[in-house]
């Protein structure tokens, strides 16, 4: 019987991710004292950031398990405690970098794509696109989070399946995940049902708080689920995004198109890209193999060619998605399309958007390299 080897120990923890950091928890710092006995069973001290941490059984269970697959481990007890207030500090110092609290996606270094959904009026499936282009994008294995920044109409934690509250650590939040996707959203900060009555400044001041204080790590892309419409919403993230692009969902209707112009031309104003227009809801395909088009057709082209126009640059109509009961159904029961059904018409034409989206280069088009002549 030989004892287990420590250093085999210490590269068991290192393979254990904190659910909710997505990191090594050896790199967290949340790993205390080990102590392997040469009975074979070893004990691991785990630092909680917080003391009701949620994912706590989560944590046990993996440490349990990556320890108890090294050689010659026979038993392995997991002691959980809470970090000290130095050892938080210590922890959101490496997980954000010194400074004063400030947007990461607007740093010169991020290559996080953002983009901002948009529509002329609700209803017309742009949370159901945000969700699962950001889930697609997830399962591309590209890392993805949504900032659900429709105060009245807050739809993601439902669509996504999320009823768990951010955890806080001191003034910063660690959004739930879901689907692989990091989710922070309004409706996880009031009671169900209570209508938000917050104005502008509000709003404002809450979107400021998600961008600077949700510790979203490194991201390939994230995503703003936009209120629907032109409001203050749009211009607060044109002032603390600005270098956000905007995607316009609408659906075929030409009055839906019509709204969704004037949403997609305040870009104009906001000096903001316009990556492009997804047309929702275009048809429905029927048994005899016909399309049937319920709300009419042509409305995603001819917004992509008015804001084409009206920007002069190309703004491409990135896909057209069909209407698809199990899409809506996925959306009730917090599993998206994309994910359970794949092989759909309307999971497809999603996934060709995501592609699209997802194959951008990051965020280094038009930014200055710092590069210096010799
Ligand atoms: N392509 C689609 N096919 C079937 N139902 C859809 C489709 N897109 C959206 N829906 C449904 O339409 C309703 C509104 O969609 P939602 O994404 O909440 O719109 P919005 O965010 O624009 O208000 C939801 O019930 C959703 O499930
Ligand atoms: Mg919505």
């Amino acid at each position: 019987m030989t004892a287990p080897s420590p250093a085999a120990v210490s590269a068991a923890l290192a393979t254990v991710i904190d659910p909710e950091l997505r990191r090594p928890i050896t790199e967290l710092a949340m790993v205390g004292a080990v102590d392997v006995r040469p009975d074979g069973s070893v004990q691991v001290t785990v630092l909680l950031t917080v003391s009701g941490c949620p994912m706590k059984q989560t944590l046990t269970a993996d440490v349990e398990r990556a320890v108890g697959q090294v050689d010659g481990v026979r038993g392995v007890a997991v002691d959980l405690q809470v970090m000290t207030k130095e050892q938080r500090d210590e922890l959101k110092l490496k997980l954000r970098g010194p400074g004063a609290r400030r947007i990461p996606f607007n740093e010169p270094g991020s290559l996080t794509k953002v983009y901002a959904v948009a529509s002329g009026k609700g209803g017309v499936g742009k949370s159901s696109v945000t969700v699962n282009l950001a889930c697609e994008l997830a399962r591309r294995g590209l890392r993805v989070g949504i900032v659900d920044a429709d105060v009245h109409g807050f739809s993601v934690p439902g669509l996504m399946g999320i009823t768990q509250a951010p955890t806080q650590v001191d003034e910063m939040m660690l959004p739930p995940v879901a689907h692989g996707v990091k989710v922070i959203s309004i409706g996880m900060f009031v009671r169900k049902n209570e209508p938000v009555v917050w104005r502008g400044p509000m709003l404002h001041r809450a979107l400021e708080q998600f961008l600077t204080d949700v510790y979203f790590g490194d991201l390939d892309v994230l995503f703003l689920d936009l209120p629907p419409g032109t409001g203050d919403i749009a211009i607060s993230v044109s002032q603390l995004l600005p270098s956000a692009e905007i995607l316009v969902v609408t659906t075929p209707q030409s009055a839906a198109a019509d709204v969704a112009e004037r949403a997609g031309t305040i870009a104009t104003q906001t000096g903001q890209r316009i990556a492009g227009v997804v047309e929702n809801m275009s048809y429905l395909s029927l048994p005899d193999g016909t399309r049937m088009e319920v709300f009419g057709a042509g409305g995603g082209r001819t917004l992509a060619g008015r804001l084409s126009a009206t920007l002069d640059a190309t703004v491409p109509l990135l896909g057209q998605i069909p209407l698809d009961v199990a899409l809506r159904e996925g959306g009730d029961a917090g599993a998206p399309i994309v994910l359970t059904h794949p092989e759909a018409e309307s999971a497809r034409a999603l996934a060709g958007v995501a592609a699209e989206l997802g194959a951008k280069p990051r965020g280094l088009n038009g930014r200055s390299l710092g590069l210096q002549p010799r």
